[in-house]
């Protein structure tokens, strides 16, 4: 089994205050950070760039997970890869040469990822598994945080499950990620478990990452 993670996304956190969002969020048990990257073209709403995250790439100590929601993506890689991402996840939607721009995040030293809107099949990633460390599976239609989760996510995600087979690939869940859907999602699969409002929202940022990690690691027959 790949290790369970838990990773905030900080659309929803408080911009204004961003470094010490992701200081708080660090301290209250975060795995990762999860930083959604939007364009208002690919997706219907425009959120941050690779400024933001040369910013907070000093102030955070886990891997920053650049999300990229956005078309075209090719050329917009070098620069998050220069302001610090960890790994780089592009959408299979996103344009008509997928394996050129996985290949191109490999090229630049980073971790590649690659993600799918919930009407796209999984079958859409069978020929790109070997450029690839982690699936993302949205439970959304990209755009907004605070939406609710799509169930059939869930026979997506056992579908890559068993697509990925021992491969060493984390199984990534993005969108209406909550306490209550958490242990279904890694029953199907998931090892990477994004959180925007669940985590944001909550008053107490430890006691929502904590109560996401014990169901997660329950479902996984694990101590949290
Ligand atoms: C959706 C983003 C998600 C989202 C998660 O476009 O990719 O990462 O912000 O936020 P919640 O958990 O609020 O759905
Ligand atoms: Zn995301």
């Amino acid at each position: 089994m790949r290790p369970l993670m838990i990773a905030p996304s900080i659309l929803a956190a408080d911009f204004a205050r961003l470094g010490e969002e992701v200081r708080a969020v660090e301290a209250a048990g975060a795995d990762r950070i999860h930083v959604d990257v939007m364009d208002g073209h690919f997706v219907p709403n425009i959120s941050i760039g690779p400024a933001v995250v040369r910013a907070i790439r000093p102030v955070a100590r886990t891997a920053l997970d650049i999300h990229l929601m956005i078309a075209p993506c090719d050329p917009y890689l070098d620069a998050f890869a220069a302001a610090g991402a960890d790994l780089i996840t592009v959408h299979v939607e996103a344009g008509p040469h997928l394996h050129r721009s996985l290949a191109a995040i490999r090229a630049l030293g980073k971790k590649a990822g690659v993600a799918m809107n919930p009407a796209t099949p999984v079958a859409t990633i069978e020929h790109v598994l070997d450029l690839v460390d982690r699936v993302l599976i949205m439970s959304v239609d990209p755009g907004f945080g605070g939406q609710a989760f799509i169930p059939g996510a869930l026979d997506k995600l056992r579908a890559a499950r068993a697509l990925l087979g021992a491969r060493p690939i984390d199984l990534e869940i993005d969108g209406g990620v909550t306490t209550r859907n958490a242990a279904e999602a890694v029953r199907a699969g998931a090892n990477v478990l994004v959180a925007g409002s669940a985590v944001f929202s909550a008053g107490d940022y430890k006691m929502a990452i904590d109560a996401i990690r014990q169901a997660a690691a329950s479902a996984r027959g694990e101590a949290a």
